[in-house]
């Protein structure tokens, strides 16, 4: 999972634009030279440059497309939306446990286990708040919707305070478990209480349309 978080962060950083071609153009009308050149034409040796720059963006770009394509396909084995989520409830509570288990001294695994959790509650979030709780406005239970939607900013609130705190903190356990009990807490009643009185109100259309929906925020999320 770390590696899912690293590739993340290095995808956002290797963009593939080339600040070459504006040098290339102004500089082309200021040289003087005898040769002319087209106000597009590249300096002598800048193809292959600008080739090999192009050629590993899209290696990256395809490279991160199959690791979401993986990421995702795995997801995709759970099923219905309401059961995708259900998996990833169990994902991240399984972290917490992970968590929990650990002492004062183990700084390094607590903070590669907070960044995980992190991640995954992340992307599970915006599945929810841009897919599931809008569906659910639309259906009437707004109520439900703006509970759950504001109890997503406590669990970014505790994810905050425990990287305030340091993982050597004594109260990095205690702050751990209360976190994990409102997870469990709000799990337990989306997947209990609002998702199912929900989904009983989806025609199968409906419930395969918020399916896809789920699994294409999840892929950009991955
Ligand atoms: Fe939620
Ligand atoms: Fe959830």
């Amino acid at each position: 999972m770390a590696t899912r978080t690293q590739s993340r962060s290095s995808n956002r950083s290797s963009s593939p634009r080339n600040s070459s071609s504006d040098s290339n153009r102004s500089g082309g009308s200021r040289s003087g030279g005898s040769e002319s050149r087209s106000a597009f034409s590249w300096s002598e040796g800048a193809g292959p440059v600008i080739a090999a720059a192009l050629g590993g963006a899209a290696i990256g770009f395809a490279a991160n497309y199959g690791r979401k394509a993986l990421m995702q396909g795995l997801e995709a084995t759970a099923g219905d939306w309401d059961e995708v989520l259900a998996t990833e409830h169990d994902l991240a509570l399984a972290v917490f446990d992970k968590m929990l288990a650990t002492d004062q001294t183990q700084t390094f695994k607590r903070k590669m286990l907070l960044m995980k959790l992190t991640h995954a509650l992340d992307k599970h979030a915006h599945q929810e708040e841009m897919v599931v709780y809008p569906a659910l406005r639309e259906a009437n239970e707004a109520v439900s919707a703006d509970q759950l939607e504001g109890e997503h900013g406590y669990i970014k609130t505790f994810i905050y305070e425990l990287n305030e705190m340091g993982a050597d903190s004594p109260t990095w356990l205690e702050k751990v478990r209360e976190f994990r009990d409102l997870v469990s807490r709000h799990a337990h009643m989306e997947e209990e209480e609002v998702f199912p009185r929900f989904k009983e109100a989806l025609n199968e259309e409906q419930n395969a349309h918020i399916t896809r929906l789920v699994h294409r925020d999840g892929f950009w999320m991955a």
